[in-house]
């Protein structure tokens, strides 16, 4: 069973990519995949002055890291960047120094925004951080997902026969590519 954690890079309560992430899982083909979402809304910020005794909540988020086989982030774009809170939680998993939980996981990403080009510059930005982790990131497909509310019913399934082939593209080559890199054996 190979296991991937998905992380939204966004805690609004209505989360475009929160939606966007939620159908993933349900258009992969390989049955042989368990996902679980990895939450990081509790953190608080990040400061080295916690390095000799990380809190509770920030260990249990980088053991959610380390006990995954692979991550997907799904990520909205604020500011031309990462939004400030996935970057926190990305700074908390990065330390202490010498003990990164990101090192060597596979990790695909994607994003999406309301207009065609969202998300590019932010997913630009996430390549540079993730490549510092040398955690091998997937180069393609590159998806930057254009949502459209009314591809969504009102329970959050996927009406849109073109968006879901977007996404199930992306995903199932996310899963190809976390288990040709993962660095957990796969049982
Ligand atoms: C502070 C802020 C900055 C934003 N900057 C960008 C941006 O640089 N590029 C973009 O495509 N959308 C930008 N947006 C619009 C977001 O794409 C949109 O709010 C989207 O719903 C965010 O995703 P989320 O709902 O998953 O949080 C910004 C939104 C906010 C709140």
């Amino acid at each position: 069973m190979t296991r991937i954690g998905i992380i939204v890079g966004s805690i609004a309560d209505a989360s475009i990519n929160r939606q966007v992430a939620n159908v993933l899982p349900g258009l992969v083909a390989d049955d042989d995949v368990e996902f679980t979402f990895l939450e990081f809304k509790d953190l608080p910020f990040y400061d080295y002055a916690h390095d000799a005794d990380y809190p509770p909540v920030a260990r249990e988020w980088k053991q959610a890291i380390e006990d995954v086989d692979g991550v997907i982030i799904v990520t909205p774009e604020y500011s031309r960047s990462i939004p400030g809170v996935l970057k926190n939680a990305l700074d908390w998993a990065a330390r202490p120094w010498g003990q990164g939980s990101f090192g060597g996981k596979p990790v695909a990403i994607m994003g999406a925004s309301i207009g065609a080009a969202g998300t590019a510059a932010a997913q630009q930005h996430l390549r540079a951080i993730l490549g510092h982790y040398d955690a091998p990131t997937m180069g393609q497909p590159e998806t930057f997902f254009q949502y459209r509310a009314d591809n969504f019913g009102a329970d959050g399934t996927l009406q849109d026969e073109a968006a879901a082939a977007v996404l199930g593209g992306f995903v199932n080559a996310a899963v190809a590519h976390v288990k040709k890199h993962a660095l957990v054996a796969v049982a």
